[in-house]
């Protein structure tokens, strides 16, 4: 179950993951049907849960998440809590987890109670003037803001003087978004270039690495925004940042998460996807093929 809508691209990789393990296709269906007011219907026959939309009808023997947009995902939680209480074999039904990463000034509280490292953060919803201007000096006028649901590095801006905080300020402002601003984390490498981790982390072990590096350094480190990434063997990654990928993903609940984090100031989580694009590069065989065994291996 996916959002049909999404152009984002894991749902054909999944599909292939799923056939090549199973030999049989997966039944796919619009995740938009289960949010508030979708058409979707939630019904059990004989003891056994049934999904229903439109001429799609199916009683799963496990439900597949992913590819939910950020922005979507309270609306999808009800769904979630729905098939929990029902039993249903999915990796994806922990709605206050997928809250927690996706709403970013809840990851960071989360991390500041679980000791989880990252860079020093002020949440900001509709601040005044004033108080932008406080907490930018509070942490020392070089830091970077983000709106508290986003991703791909979209509105995302590098802030080091007062005019380009307020010019933040009105966009946010404008485009009604709650934001964050959190201490540079200098995570700049021996060619003077921004760079950082992405860790694939599923059920307690790193599956996938890769390494971003960004030519501007004024930009965000995500490949959409024209990072280069390059996946590395996961026994390549510097020490300790493996395990603070797992620490990461265990403290806001996830059994699965895509970590941004950069290896600078002892290691400093950014971020936690709750469905991390696969990347191009062996996606299939580094994270489908195990989120898929790790759903198949509920029914056992
Ligand atoms: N404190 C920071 N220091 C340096 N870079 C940052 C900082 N905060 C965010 N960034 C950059 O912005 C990117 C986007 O932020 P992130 O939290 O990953 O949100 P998303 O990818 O969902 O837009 C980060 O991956 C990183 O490259
Ligand atoms: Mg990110």
């Amino acid at each position: 179950m996916t959002d049909h809508s999404s152009t984002e691209g894991s749902r054909a990789t999944l599909v292939t993951a799923v056939e090549t393990l199973t030999g049989r296709p997966p039944v796919q269906m619009d995740a938009r049907h289960f949010m508030t007011g979708g058409i979707g219907r939630v019904n059990t026959a004989d003891g056994a849960l049934r999904l229903e939309a439109g001429d799609v009808v199916v009683t799963p023997s496990v439900v597949l998440i992913y590819e939910i947009p950020p922005g979507k995902r309270r609306d999808f939680e009800a769904f979630q809590r729905l098939l929990e209480q029902h039993g249903v074999n999915s990796l994806g039904l922990d709605a206050d987890a997928s809250r927690t990463a996706t709403e970013k000034n809840l990851t960071v509280d989360q991390f500041v109670l679980d000791n989880v490292p990252h860079m020093e953060t002020i949440s900001l919803s509709r601040p005044t003037a004033e108080l932008a201007a406080d907490s930018f000096d509070e942490l020392g006028g070089d830091v970077w803001a983000r709106p508290v649901v986003g991703m791909g590095g979209d509105d995302v801006f590098h802030v080091t003087s007062h005019e380009q905080l307020r010019d933040a300020a009105d966009y946010y402002a404008t485009s009604e978004l709650d934001w964050l601003i959190a201490r540079d984390a200098n995570n700049v490498n021996h060619g003077g270039l921004r760079h950082q981790y992405r860790v694939v982390v599923l059920e307690g072990r790193v599956v996938r690495a890769c390494e971003h590096v960004q030519a501007n350094p004024d930009a965000p480190c995500n490949e959409i925004q024209g990072a280069v990434s390059t996946v590395l063997d996961i026994d390549d990654l510097p020490a300790g940042l493996g395990q603070l990928a797992v620490s990461a993903t265990k403290s806001l609940g996830l059994a699965f998460g895509g970590v941004d984090l950069a290896l600078e100031n002892g290691g400093v989580v950014f971020e936690v996807n709750v469905h991390p694009a696969f990347g191009s590069d062996g996606g299939l065989e580094t994270v489908a093929i195990p989120y898929v065994e790790a759903h198949l291996a509920m029914l056992s």
